[in-house]
This record gives structure tokens, C-alpha cells and sequence, in this order.
């Protein structure tokens, strides 16, 4: 029985359509695999652990193999249990809007918990930077306002991000929904490309 965690970034709720195109993949999948279960993490629902100094000199201590002040050991516990829920994982959904050609300050606070040397990458000299998350797949659904899939180059930072933050903790396979231009299509425009991306999002479902 694999567990599918999503991870789900707009605060939107019903008007998401990121949300939509994940649920869309959910319910799939849960059809489609009936003895695996879904995890959800929403972002707006839950109190992250600030990044602050203790958890910085937690995160550096580790990178320089020292131990862990007394302080450094509180803030790190919440840093180790959010990673270790993440990393119990067999399968990972997230769905994510554009937010300034990035993406949502939440979703990033969370990759900056998640994103730690020794849990979800290594170092070392002879081999450099090595990702710890190995083996899993992952399908990311973006939504955005514009459209950047036809270019102009440079301005999609939304999802070479979470290409590149992902690709560093050791995904390689990693599939991805876009639905796109949000803001700028018509009503029936919208209607065609959210029910284009809810296809994408079952084929991929079932076969995850
Ligand atoms: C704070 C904020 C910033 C945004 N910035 C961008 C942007 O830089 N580029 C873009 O194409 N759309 C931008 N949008 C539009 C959203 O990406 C778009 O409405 C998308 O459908 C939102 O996804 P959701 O419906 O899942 O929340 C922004 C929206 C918000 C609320």
C-alpha cells in the first residue's frame, strides 16, 4: 500500500485552479489505485517552523559536523519531523499558482525546511551535491495568470524552480500540468484549458 502525499499551495480554495487539477488527480487516483492512501498538506492550514537564527546555526552545525546547542536541538525537532513525514512518501503530487514568477512564499518556507544536508541531500568533495530522495515520482500541476509556455524565455521561474529544488533532492522523475493563461483567457478559453489539464491530470493519475 503506497502513500501519495499532496502538497497543495493556493490559498484559493474552491476558485483554485490548481486545486481543482489536483483533486481532479486525486480522486483518480484513488480509483485507479484503491489500496493506496493520500496525505494532504495544505500549506495555508499549517504553522511552519520560522527559518530563524537557531534553526540556521542548526542547519550549519550539521554542514560542519559539529553538535547541536541546546537551543539548535529545539529548533531543529520540528525541521526533522516535517522531513520525515515528507520522506515517508512514496509518491508526490503538488499544485502550485504563480506568484510574481515564482512561487508562493509558503510553499517556498516549506522547501526551506525541507531542503537539509544529510536528510534530503549530501555533500561531499569526490562527489559533490547528491539528492537523498531517490526512486519516487513526483507530478507538479502549475497555474498562472500569463502564459510563458510559448516564451519569452526567462520569466517562468515558477516551475524551473521547483524543477531545479526538486532535481537537488534527488527527483528524476517528475511529470508536470500547466494550465495557463488563467487571468488572460475567456471564460470558455478557461473552460477548455482547465478540462485539458483535468485530462492530463487523470492519465497521469492512473498510471502513477
Ligand atoms: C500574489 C499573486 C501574484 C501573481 N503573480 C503572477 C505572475 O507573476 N504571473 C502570472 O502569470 N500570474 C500571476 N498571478 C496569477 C495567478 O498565477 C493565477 O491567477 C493562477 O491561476 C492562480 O492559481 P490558483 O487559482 O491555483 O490560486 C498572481 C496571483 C497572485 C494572487
Amino acid at each position: 500500500m503506497a502513500q501519495l502525499l499532496y502538497i497543495e499551495s493556493s490559498p484559493r480554495k474552491e476558485r483554485s485552479v490548481s486545486i481543482r487539477v489536483a483533486k481532479t488527480f486525486t480522486e483518480e487516483y484513488l480509483k485507479t489505485h484503491p489500496n493506496d492512501s493520500v496525505e494532504t498538506i495544505d500549506l495555508w492550514s499549517n504553522e511552519f517552523p520560522p527559518f530563524n537564527g537557531d534553526t540556521i546555526n542548526a542547519k550549519y552545525a550539521l554542514l560542519h559536523g559539529e553538535e547541536h546547542s541546546e537551543e539548535q536541538i529545539r529548533a531543529w525537532k520540528p525541521v526533522e519531523i516535517l522531513i520525515d513525514n515528507f520522506k515517508k512518501a512514496d509518491k508526490y503530487l503538488i499544485s502550485l499558482p504563480m506568484w510574481n514568477f515564482g512561487i508562493p512564499y509558503k510553499l517556498k518556507h516549506y522547501i526551506d525546511i525541507l531542503v537539509q544536508p544529510g536528510y534530503t541531500f549530501s555533500f561531499s568533495p569526490d562527489e559533490g551535491y547528491k539528492g537523498l530522495v531517490t526512486g519516487k515520482p513526483a507530478t507538479v500541476v502549475y497555474a498562472r495568470g500569463g502564459a510563458y509556455q510559448a516564451g519569452p524565455e526567462g520569466l517562468d521561474l515558477q516551475k524551473a524552480y521547483m524543477e531545479l529544488v526538486l532535481g537537488f533532492i534527488g527527483f528524476t522523475e517528475i511529470k508536470s500540468i500547466v494550465a495557463e493563461p488563467m487571468l488572460m483567457a475567456t471564460p470558455e478559453e478557461k473552460k477548455k484549458i482547465i478540462q485539458s489539464a483535468e485530462e492530463q491530470a487523470r492519465t497521469i493519475a492512473a498510471a502513477f
